[in-house]
């Protein structure tokens, strides 16, 4: 017999409230303080949302807190310009391959001349390059709605964060120049690079990361408002490359052990999508050495387990569709 509601209700708050309390107490890991204005941020907050295709929200702990959405905002960005390019221009100058290095590698895929995937910086930087050609000056403004309608509420950025990596985002910068000089990036760099700090600095809650999460899981479709934010085509591809690429080069690990596409950002939030089910979004600001919150992976892998999540677990049936022709 099936469950009702309350009873799959309070199973998945028990859940969430015991893998939050067993970790709630580890304190390994540090802030990011790279970007001056991150190291700000309060090392205690820890928060957990679930958000369901028929459009449930369930959190637990400061799932209300807002942080920089950082490089979680790259696998959102490059569903829009997907959607605005197609997949064929897209390939021509970002690749989907895992690179193995960190997130700020200056090294490009030597076959291609191109950046290895759109969830490093040298490929988000890319894609914001993308963006820009098509929108720019209003290429922000595309982008914090695309995110917002993601998330379904009118998101903002924060201004002290973006300021603080604008003026020591050199690395970037840097990373930025040399793809102009490859050709993967053409005219002024300064607005592409520009629109790349403001993206990184919109704030979001774990809620908000739950709710963009389950946008994905369902095709393109906020749950929650009904509103159809992206196109279906450019959703596969990128839970595809955040799938093997979203975690840096933590992503083989991630995909042995959680097995859902998921992206993290170095302001201490994981976004993660179990296809046709739920989106789960995270927040805790001590990240582990290569840049992944240390309580947000620990969460995950427990859920992923308690909840059976993992893409290939035996009780996920995959695609109907192939069956439901045989049948
Ligand atoms: O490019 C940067 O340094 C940041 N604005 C975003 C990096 C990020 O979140 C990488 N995360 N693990």
């Amino acid at each position: 017999m099936e469950m009702d509601r309350a009873t799959r209700r309070s199973e998945i708050d028990g859940l969430m409230s015991s893998a939050y309390a067993r970790h709630l107490p580890n304190r390994s890991g540090a802030v990011a303080d790279y970007i001056p204005e991150l190291a700000r941020a309060d090392a205690e907050k820890f928060g957990v949302a679930i958000a369901t295709v028929d459009g449930a929200i369930r959190s637990i702990g400061d799932a209300e807190q807002p942080f920089t959405i950082q490089s979680v905002s790259k696998a959102f960005v490059y569903c829009l310009a997907l959607e605005l390019v197609g997949r064929d221009a897209m390939l021509e100058r970002v690749g989907v391959e895992p690179s193995g290095d960190a997130f700020n590698a200056i090294y490009f895929d030597p076959r291609t001349d191109r950046p290895f995937n759109p969830m490093v910086n040298a490929g988000a930087i890319t894609v914001a390059g993308i963006i820009h050609d098509v929108a720019g000056a209003g290429a922000f403004d595309l982008v914090l709605d695309k995110l917002s309608q993601a998330a379904g509420r009118k998101l903002d950025m924060d201004e002290a964060v973006y300021r603080s990596e604008a003026e020591t985002g050199h690395r970037n910068r840097a990373i930025a120049h040399l793809l102009r000089n490859v050709g993967a990036l053409s005219g002024d760099v300064d607005p592409i690079v520009d629109l790349y700090f403001r993206q990184c600095a919109i704030r979001v809650t774990a809620v908000d990361l739950a709710h963009m999460g389950s946008t994905l899981a369902h095709i393109g479709e906020n749950p929650a408002t009904g509103v159809q934010v992206f196109d279906l085509t450019a959703v596969r591809s990128t839970l595809a490359v955040m799938f093997t690429c979203g975690m840096y080069d933590y992503s083989g690990n991630w995909a042995f052990d959680v097995g859902v596409p998921a992206k993290s950002g170095v302001g201490g939030g994981i976004c993660g999508v179990v296809n046709r089910q739920l989106g789960i979004g995270t927040y805790s600001p001590r990240l582990d050495p290569k840049g992944n919150s240390v309580r947000g992976l620990a969460v995950f892998s427990d859920l992923a387990e308690e909840l059976g999540l993992h893409a290939f677990d035996c009780s996920n049936i995959g695609s109907a569709f192939v069956s439901s022709l045989i049948r």
